[in-house]
């Protein structure tokens, strides 16, 4: 894989089109955390030094294939004031190469939201060919959207001259550095509503680590397999046979919450946070630990009523990482929870990638990684 540091005088007036992540939470017109943006600083800040055109490109929430202004990343413009001096580029489409020559070297500029284009997700090759016609060269630097294979992370590697940034390579690195030091026993806990990302990395967790904690849409998902009344809870049904049978292979590894808060009544009934008891049951599994792995909230944090749980298992993470055991948090709502508590400094690593990060410890080969080397 080649870092972007080998095209040091080599790109004045080229373009470069830089895939970031900057799926982020924006409520009430602020950017809740922005470590993922501010964690491609370096890369942007280098290509502008060497005179490059610098063309930003990312996806922002889940909209489908449709335009939802909600997420437009028109917005960035205005929110990263303060960060970068961004031009707006528009739609990422046949008329872009007339619109980005306008660009002198140094400029950055940014295209609205690749995922309001259904071509994106299904790495499709008109697109491919409207980002390559935009850019002569290629750079990676959101590791945590590398586990997809679409036309921003994969297919445009393909047709381009294409680098790591230097987020992507200093992920890299601490995570194969974390691999080395996993020492028993291990725990990762794992929460969260993007239920089906995880569920394919649950089985590898369970050979990995001595126990899985979960909490979160995924427990929920466990619980309403085994039979439970989960009203309007989030759950997956499309998992619940996978549930049953990691159930039966994992039983003893696999520790699901033994008390749920929620709200409402009936069939409106939700679960939104694990309960005290539980609380107190994870926290004696990650005092013990030497390996922590954290991934996702324990429940609906945004709601203070509901951040309980996700707060105490965060605080005891770091008061055991700080301590005896390797601690490893990753994805971007967790991220948000740690700088919330100004935690981040008592894990050895914090990683951006959430679904990412657990494909990757799984099998490193991922898409977005694979089409770079
Ligand atoms: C993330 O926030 O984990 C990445 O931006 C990937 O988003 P996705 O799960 O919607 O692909």
């Amino acid at each position: 894989m080649k870092s972007i540091a080998s095209l040091k005088g080599k790109i004045h007036g080229k373009r470069v089109l830089v895939r970031v992540d900057y799926n982020v939470e924006i409520v009430n017109g602020r950017i809740v955390d922005k470590e993922k943006i501010i964690r491609t600083l370096a890369t942007i800040k280098f290509l502008r030094s060497q005179g490059a055109v610098v063309l930003l490109m990312t996806h922002l929430g889940r909209p489908d294939g449709k335009r939802v202004k909600q997420f437009s990343t028109k917005q960035f413009i205005s929110l990263l004031k303060k960060e970068l001096s961004l031009l707006w580029l528009g739609d990422l489409n046949d008329k872009s190469p007339k619109v980005v020559s306008v660009l002198k070297p140094g400029q950055v500029g940014i295209f609205e939201n690749l995922r309001f284009n259904p071509l994106e997700e299904l790495n499709g090759s008109r697109l491919i060919t409207q980002m390559k016609n935009v850019a002569d060269v290629f750079v990676n630097d959101g590791f945590s959207v590398s586990h997809r294979k679409h036309a921003s992370v994969y297919g445009i590697a393909t047709k381009l001259p294409s680098f790591a940034g230097f987020a992507l390579i200093s992920e890299l690195e601490a995570i194969a550095h974390t691999k080395r030091y996993m020492k028993c026993p291990s725990v990762a806990i794992i929460g969260g509503a993007k239920v089906s990302t995880k569920f394919k990395v649950i089985d590898s967790l369970c050979k990995r680590f001595d126990h899985v904690l979960i909490g979160g849409a995924m427990a929920n998902t466990f619980y309403g397999a085994l039979g439970y009344h989960m009203g309007a809870s989030l759950v997956e049904k499309k998992f619940y046979k996978q549930s049953l049978s990691l159930l039966k292979k994992y039983a003893a590894r696999i520790i699901l919450p033994i008390d749920l808060v929620g709200r409402g009544e009936g069939k409106k009934w939700e679960a939104l946070d694990i309960g005290p008891a539980t609380q107190k049951l994870f926290t004696s599994y990650i005092a013990i630990a030497d390996t922590l792995l954290w991934n996702g909230p324990l429940g609906k944090f945004e709601e203070k009523k509901f951040a309980k749980g996700t707060h105490v298992i965060a605080k005891a993470l770091a008061q055991r990482s700080l301590g005896h055991a390797y601690g490893i948090v990753g994805g971007g709502e967790t991220l948000t929870v740690v700088n919330k508590l100004k935690l981040s400094h008592s894990f050895d690593f914090v990683s951006t990638g959430g679904g990412a990060l657990l494909e990757y410890l799984e099998n490193p080969a991922l898409p977005g990684l694979v089409v770079l080397r």
